[in-house]
């Protein structure tokens, strides 16, 4: 089910994107590059799901959700099921963003369940992790993304999986990580994975822009990135797809 592409280039829309200023994003996006090499994603919020699915697919753009609750039905008012991302076209689903984590209270134990419920239905989580500044300052960054990926114990590895390392203090404030933080980091969470039984793709996330991108996605174990900011202009997001075609070997 996982895209054979040696990079994923997600956008994360969070909570923007009117209709109209959507379907412009799309008629604006350019061609891949190389649709071998670099899977485009984008992952708008709710109400652009059904609108853009076919849009999107038309441009070789893989649709993807920010989020969603366990259940697949059911008195759970204003909540979206994961029958309903796959109705709406989605193949991903964006779980434990630290922006959930953190301002909706999303622990180990709900994720585990989110988790689970987007396998049962057919859908590719892009699980997040990501330590806060003092984590890093402290030097406990890899006990941080150690316990959140323990959230993964016990999971069948068969089953389609993308992880999003994304350092919260990264994220929407224009510093990112640097590449040695980045390769080790990385380095990190593929041996954690393994010890869990688990090869997969590991995006890198937190102001990735054009201007970075290349020098990130170089960087030993990035395998694409999560972008926020930058993925809401048709231009920046394909130079980001650029730098990482420029990047795949
Ligand atoms: P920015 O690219 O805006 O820093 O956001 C990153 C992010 O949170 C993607 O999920």
């Amino acid at each position: 089910m996982s895209n054979s592409a040696q990079f994923v280039i997600a956008g994360n829309w969070k909570m923007n994107g009117m209709l109209d200023e959507s379907l412009k994003f799309i008629d604006s996006l350019t061609e891949n590059p190389n649709p071998t090499a670099v899977e485009m994603v984008i992952c708008p919020p709710y109400t652009l799901l059904h609108p853009l699915a076919k849009p999107l697919a038309e441009k070789g753009v893989t649709l993807g959700a920010e989020n969603m609750h366990f259940e697949a039905s059911g008195a759970f008012t204003g909540e979206i099921s994961p029958l309903m991302l796959k109705d709406a076209g989605c193949h991903y689903v964006i779980l434990g963003h630290s922006e959930r984590r953190d301002m909706m209270h999303e622990d180990h134990a709900l994720l585990r369940k989110k988790l689970e419920a987007a396998w049962k239905h057919g859908l590719e989580p892009i699980f997040c992790i990501g330590e806060h500044l003092e984590e890093r300052e402290a030097g406990t960054t890899n006990d941080v993304l150690k316990d959140q990926l323990a959230v993964l114990e016990g999971t069948d590895s068969s089953l389609p999986l993308v992880i999003a390392y994304e350092p919260v203090w990264a994220i929407g404030t224009g510093k990112t990580a640097t590449p040695e933080q980045v390769s080790e980091t990385h380095a990190f969470v593929h041996e954690e994975l393994a010890r869990l039984g688990r090869k997969c793709k590991v995006l890198y996330g937190g102001s990735v822009n054009p201007g970075n991108a290349e020098s990130l996605m170089a960087c030993q174990g990035v395998d694409g990135a999560l972008v926020g900011g930058a993925s809401l202009k048709a231009d920046s997001f394909m130079d980001i797809v650029g730098a990482a075609a420029r990047v795949a070997t």
